[in-house]
């Protein structure tokens, strides 16, 4: 949808509007200049979770649903014009979403969404922010709202002039849900939101449900807050309430359904979250295969809203891509394999089996089965880090090797090393940690422990099974273990004792 297009096309003034030029197109950067200002509700408790924590702060695709929320505002808004409304739990909610910058109004108890709207206005009237002319209002809890949804919502309530404009939708089941009355069929005007408890019987099958989301001119909403009563079936001030006060007003109150019911869902069960994270997840799946990823079985993955994948990347079953997880193009990721906040080049093999935690991965390389990177762990061009290897804190050169059941950490691992099946670095004295440097095209034989701090010079060679306390110059070799003893015929004769010693 082109916002900047319809907002000119509603508003016919575009001293109103902030636009920028961007090819032929008009693109709305920001809805500032237009006077709107953002409330996210955000501070209820979510007693249907049954849940210690806030509800607002339950992930789905990996983020908490104020984060979903947070972003879907930012694409229309700055950061202070988003005023969340705060209150179960408000430090913990204010913690994790301060990043954002946006502001917060404290609703000390939680006395409804008409008192949480309250709040705000108060707040308003202290703070000395300039009164916006327009509140769009959000709810914490309705977390896959679509920017181009939220600016289509503007856009009407710009276009029809409206005091108050209700985002709807059709769901197969709208039990629980508030109905919105239309005067009409067809018609944009709305009569009255009723919530489920308050429907008359005839009203029960209205299937227009309100999403949650609104668009208010400010004045028009702050004027009737104070006139909001408890006299409901959960004794709460509800914002729905305002809907009729305006009609009988004579204010223009209208609807607009969202295109798709997916996005306006709400989360009032640990079960319905579960429902709208698939669908969050399966929306990132296909927006991945829209660019050219393939996703086998995409309904067993777990990827996370960020998460970007090049072109020709191969997705097996049962992967988890998590965080700010970044993967490039022609990769392929076997099945099992946990991928969280790690950069993964081109042509970069992860085989089954995997966990990836803050790890850069660099083209080509060779991954696995059942490798363990820890963070800072930087895997250089076309290196193997294969089965049973645990890397943590370690930079790894081009071309460089650790097939077979390693530990590498706090190491400094130069191009084309080989490091044996088995050898370790002893990084931790109990105390601090040391770091073990290993030159260009070293050979650290199998089974080595190479105690920290120390340093093998490059070209350098580590006999098979050696202790290494001291420092190797290039080009040496080191051994540090005993001398092998062979005793011929050893093994025979004992065997003779041990028979006549059981035959006595
Ligand atoms: C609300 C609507 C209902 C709509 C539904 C959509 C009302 C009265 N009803 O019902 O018509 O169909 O959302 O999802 O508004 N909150 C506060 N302070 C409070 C109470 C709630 O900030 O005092 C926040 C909650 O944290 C939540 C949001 O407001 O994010 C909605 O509150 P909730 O109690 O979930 O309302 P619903 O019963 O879902
Ligand atoms: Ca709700």
């Amino acid at each position: 949808m082109l916002f900047g297009e319809a907002v000119e096309r509603v508003t016919g003034n575009l001293t109103k509007v902030g636009v920028v030029r961007c090819g032929r197109r008009e693109k709305i950067t920001t809805m500032e200049k237009t006077g709107f200002a953002i409330a996210i509700m955000a501070a209820g408790k979510g007693t249907r979770l049954k849940s210690k924590r806030p509800k607002v702060l339950h992930e789905i695709g990996g983020q908490a649903l104020l984060r979903h929320v947070i972003a879907a505002a930012r694409t229309v808004v700055p950061a202070d014009r988003i005023y969340c409304i705060v209150g179960h739990e408000a430090d913990r909610v204010k913690a994790a979403v301060a990043p954002t910058g946006v502001k917060f109004v404290m609703q000390e108890e939680q006395r409804g969404t008409g008192h949480a709207l309250q709040m705000v206005k108060a707040y308003f009237a202290i703070s000395g922010d300039a009164l916006p002319e327009h509140l769009l209002v959000l709810s914490g809890d309705v977390p896959l709202i679509r920017p181009e949804t939220i600016a289509a919502i503007c856009e009407l309530h710009l276009a029809e002039r409206a005091a108050m404009t209700i985002l709807t939708a059709v769901p197969q089941d709208p039990t629980g849900y508030g109905r919105v009355l239309r005067v009409r069929e067809g018609g944009a005007e709305v009569t009255a939101i009723v919530e489920q408890k308050s429907l008359a019987p005839d009203q029960l099958s209205s299937p227009e449900i309100n999403s949650g989301i609104y668009c208010f001119e400010t004045k028009e909403l702050f004027a009737r807050l104070d006139s909001l009563s408890t006299n409901n079936a959960h004794g709460e001030y509800y914002l729905t309430d305002v809907a009729a006060m305006m009609v009988a007003d004579g204010l223009r109150v209208v609807a607009v359904k969202a295109e798709s019911v997916d996005e306006v869902l709400g989360a009032n069960t640990i079960a319905e979250m579960m429902h709208l994270d698939a669908a969050m997840r399966l929306a990132t799946a296909r927006r991945l295969m829209a660019q050219g990823v393939t996703i086998f079985r995409p309904e067993t993955c777990v990827i996370d809203a960020q998460v970007e994948v090049g072109a020709d990347t191969v997705i097996e079953p049962y992967v988890q891509l998590l965080g700010a997880t970044k993967i490039g193009v022609e990769s392929r990721v076997r099945s099992y394999s946990v991928v969280q906040n790690s950069t993964l080049g081109d042509g970069v093999l992860v085989r089954n089996g995997c966990v990836l935690d803050g790890a850069l991965v660099s083209d080509l390389a060779v991954l696995g089965p059942y490798a363990h990177l820890r963070p800072e762990s930087r895997i250089g061009e076309g290196a193997h880090v294969g089965n049973f290897v645990e890397t943590k804190k370690v930079t790894m050169g081009k071309g460089s090797k650790a097939n077979h059941l390693n530990y590498l950490g706090d190491a400094v691992i130069g191009a084309g090393v080989n490091i044996g099946a088995g050898a370790i670095t002893c990084n931790y004295d109990g105390v601090h940690k040391h770091l073990t440097t290993i030159g260009d095209g070293v050979f650290v034989g199998s089974d080595s422990t190479l105690v920290a701090p120390v340093t093998l010079g490059d070209g350098s060679y580590v006999a098979a099974g050696s202790c290494i306390t001291e420092d190797v110059p290039a080009g040496s070799l080191a051994l540090g273990r005993s001398r092998q003893v062979t005793k011929p015929g050893w093994a025979a004769k004992r065997r003779t004792a041990m028979e006549a010693k059981k035959n006595s």
